[in-house]
C-alpha cells in the first residue's frame, strides 16, 4: 500500500473521495487550486483516500485527510499520514500541524496513534461551533 503522489489532474477524484467523508465537501475547483499551489502536496491511495498537505520551511500542515467509508479501519489512514510525514521531513518540515474536531473520535485516535501531540485549542472553529484540537508531531527524531 504505497500512495502516489497528486498532480491537479486529480481535483475531480478527490473531490469524490472528500465528499464520501465530509458533510461539507469542497469542490473540484478548490482541490485544483491547491493541487497548483508551490507548497502544497497530496498524496492518494486509489480508491481509498488521500492526504493534503501544506509545508512552508520547517513547518508542514496536514490539511484534509479522508479515507472512503468502505475502507475505513484497514490502515489507509495511518498509511497516508506515514507517508504525509516523510514527505514533510523529505522537504525540510520539522514538526507536522493539523487541526482536528474534538467530537472526531476515529481521527482523534488515528493522530494520537500515529505520534501527533495535543498543543493547542481552538474554540468554535468549524461551522458547526465544534473546537479545533491543534495536534503537532516532530519530524525527523
Ligand atoms: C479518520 C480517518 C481518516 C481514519 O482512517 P482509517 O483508514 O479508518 O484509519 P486506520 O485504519 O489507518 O486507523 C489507524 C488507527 O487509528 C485509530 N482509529 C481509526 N479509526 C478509528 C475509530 N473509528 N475508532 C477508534 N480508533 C480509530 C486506531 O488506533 C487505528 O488502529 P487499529 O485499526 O489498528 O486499531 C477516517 O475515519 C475518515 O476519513 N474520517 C472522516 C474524515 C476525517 O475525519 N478526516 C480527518 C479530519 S482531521
Amino acid at each position: 500500500m504505497t500512495p502516489r503522489k497528486a498532480i491537479p489532474d486529480d481535483a475531480r477524484l478527490l473531490a469524490v473521495l472528500h465528499a464520501s467523508a465530509f458533510p461539507r465537501p469542497w469542490d473540484e475547483a478548490a482541490f485544483e487550486a491547491l493541487l497548483i499551489t508551490f507548497n502544497v502536496f497530496g498524496l492518494v491511495l486509489d480508491g481509498q483516500g488521500f492526504i493534503l498537505c501544506r509545508a512552508v520551511a520547517d513547518e508542514a500542515e496536514i490539511l484534509t485527510l479522508a479515507v472512503t467509508p468502505m475502507v475505513r479501519r484497514n490502515g489507509v489512514g495511518r498509511t497516508l499520514v506515514e507517508a504525509a510525514a516523510a514527505t514533510a521531513a523529505a522537504r525540510g518540515a520539522d514538526s507536522l500541524f493539523l487541526e482536528v474536531a474534538s467530537d472526531n473520535a476515529a481521527a482523534l485516535a488515528l493522530y494520537a496513534a500515529t505520534a501527533f501531540e495535543p498543543s493547542g485549542l481552538r474554540r468554535g472553529y468549524y461551522a458547526d461551533g465544534a473546537d479545533a484540537v491543534v495536534m503537532r508531531r516532530t519530524l525527523n527524531s
